[in-house]
């Protein structure tokens, strides 16, 4: 119950802040917005201490608007499959814990992407053991490295230390049962490091599913491979994109003979950072060009704002570091428009605050709040369908640390979580229709995203007070 104390404050903060909330019709809001918490305030010089010391600071939410609607599951979840591999994780991540279970069905309903740089060495044996030896590269060793999680190497990374690894049968069968359990929607990223004949070959993917339609498992969503535009920076081989666009075409022949299958969607191509990286970019308009558009369901990419390595506290309150992110959507706009007949929807499979997985003491501190709710904010309005957030288990960025502790971060987004809810009962109750009811649920993003920065400015100002 410990652990949850500070959550239950924070509930108990909006629960006892609720009639503020709801005093925006006789207030202008955006005044009050503008003049208090806006973050363009942090470009000028002065500090945060500054800014807001011996301020009082009021947040006015109005949850009978909304900006822009987004599916209950937006938020979404990333597992690095690094879980299936170092023995440390495999360890720690118990599928049985009580307490696990928990905090994962807070976040219900939610998609959870499991893949990354290690989803291309695993193969599944349906017979396999469970070895926990399997694998030399320690935590220890890959934090020295700065790469775990990250698609995009340093240059000092023993490459030969990424093994391949098996994933048993039974392994898989308690984190599908775990998933199921707390309401997790699967996306499984396929290895697509098999060859044959120069493309890729299905044989162990389709010993997954075989092995999961004759269980019942449901996995509506798949991917194949790993952010391909740096296959050639961090493997020394290339896929071309048009090869790629038939490796994905053999995915969709491959689950197009199960029934349970079908219908899951496809999401491709990974790439990652086309704000930084005109190769990614490249890459992407290759892909869809060569015929991408009709082997995905949507586009999916990746984006970090920084270098885990150097990223400061100002960094994570920069508004020009949170528009990184809108110069990738607006690239990705701009190809999915100029390179499909039908717009493609764009989802982001894999995001964080930082590459290298994370910074130390800054991506799993409330500071990365604000990286986390603009991106949610700036997303819903570029209409981008979910948001994967690197990661729930797993590196520095994760919600929820190596004792199964939660992070800071959690407690955002299950506080979010909660606010919908409330946000739902408080309409449903006051207004006698409906209708309002219907129309507040749409506005439960914006409120969430709203709520939530109240929070992180609470205990920003709370922390700049002692
Ligand atoms: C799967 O779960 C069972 C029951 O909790 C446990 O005994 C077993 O060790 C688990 N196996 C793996 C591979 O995680
Ligand atoms: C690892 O698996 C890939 C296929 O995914 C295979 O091509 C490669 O030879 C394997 N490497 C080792 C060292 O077994
Ligand atoms: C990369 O691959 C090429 C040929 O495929 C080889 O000649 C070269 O030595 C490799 N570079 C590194 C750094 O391994
Ligand atoms: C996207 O396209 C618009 C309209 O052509 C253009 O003004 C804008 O600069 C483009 N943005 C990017 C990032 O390519």
């Amino acid at each position: 119950m410990a652990t949850f104390s500070p959550l239950l404050c924070i509930i108990i903060f909006f629960l006892a802040h609720l009639p503020e909330f709801h005093s925006t019709s006789n207030t202008d809001f955006n005044d009050v917005y503008k003049s208090d918490i806006s973050l363009k305030n942090l470009q000028d010089s002065r500090t945060w201490e500054e800014n807001f010391k011996n301020r009082q600071v009021y947040v006015y939410i109005d949850i009978f608007r909304s900006l822009f609607t987004t599916s209950p599951s937006f938020a979404s979840l990333c597992i690095s499959a690094s879980v299936f591999q170092l023995p440390d994780r495999v360890k720690a991540f118990d599928f049985s814990s009580k307490k696990l279970r928990k905090m994962a069905a807070a976040l219900s309903p939610t998609n959870i992407r499991f893949g990354g740089t290690y989803a291309d060495f695993l193969h599944f044996d349906p017979n396999g053991v469970d070895d926990s030896s399997f694998s030399d590269m320690t935590l220890e060793k890959l934090e020295a490295l700065h790469v775990m999680d990250s698609g995009y190497f340093a240059d000092d990374l023993d490459r030969k230390s990424f093994k391949n690894v098996t994933l048993p049968g039974s392994r898989w069968d308690n984190m599908t049962r775990f998933c199921d359990d707390v309401g997790w929607d699967i996306m499984w990223d396929f290895n697509l490091f098999f060859w044959k004949d120069g493309l890729w070959d299905p044989t162990d993917a389709n010993r997954l599913l075989k092995y999961s339609a004759a269980r019942g498992v449901r996995i509506p969503s798949f991917q194949l491979g790993n952010e391909p535009n740096s296959f050639k920076h961090n493997f020394n081989f290339s896929i071309e994109p048009p090869v790629l666009v038939k490796d994905f075409q053999i995915l969709k022949d491959l689950i197009a003979e199960y029934p349970q299958y079908d219908a899951s969607g496809i999401y491709g191509p990974e790439c990652t950072n086309l704000d930084r990286h005109g190769s990614s970019r490249q890459y992407l308009i290759k892909f869809l060009a060569a015929g991408g558009c009709d082997v995905v369901t949507e586009v999916s990419l990746h984006h970090y704002y920084l270098d885990g390595r150097t990223a400061t506290v100002k960094d994570f309150l920069d508004p020009k570091v949170m528009d990184t992110l809108k110069l990738q959507m607006d690239y990705a706009y701009n190809i999915t428009w100029g390179n499909c007949k039908l717009r493609k929807p764009i989802r982001l499979t894999e995001t964080s605050t930082a590459y290298g997985g994370g910074a130390d003491g800054l991506s799993n501190g409330y500071v990365a709040g604000f990286l986390w709710l603009d991106k949610l904010g700036l997303s819903a309005k570029y209409g981008v369908t979910h948001v994967f957030r690197q990661t729930f288990f797993g590196g520095r960025y994760a919600l929820v640390d190596m004792n199964l502790n939660p992070n800071p971060v959690l407690h955002i987004l299950v506080v979010a979580v909660v606010i919908v809810v409330v946000v739902i009962v408080v309409a449903v109750v006051t207004a006698a229709a409906t209708v309002v009811a219907v129309i507040a649920a749409a506005a439960a993003v914006v409120v969430v995203i709203a709520a939530a920065v109240v929070v992180v400015v609470v205990v920003v100002i709370t922390q700049q007070r002692q």
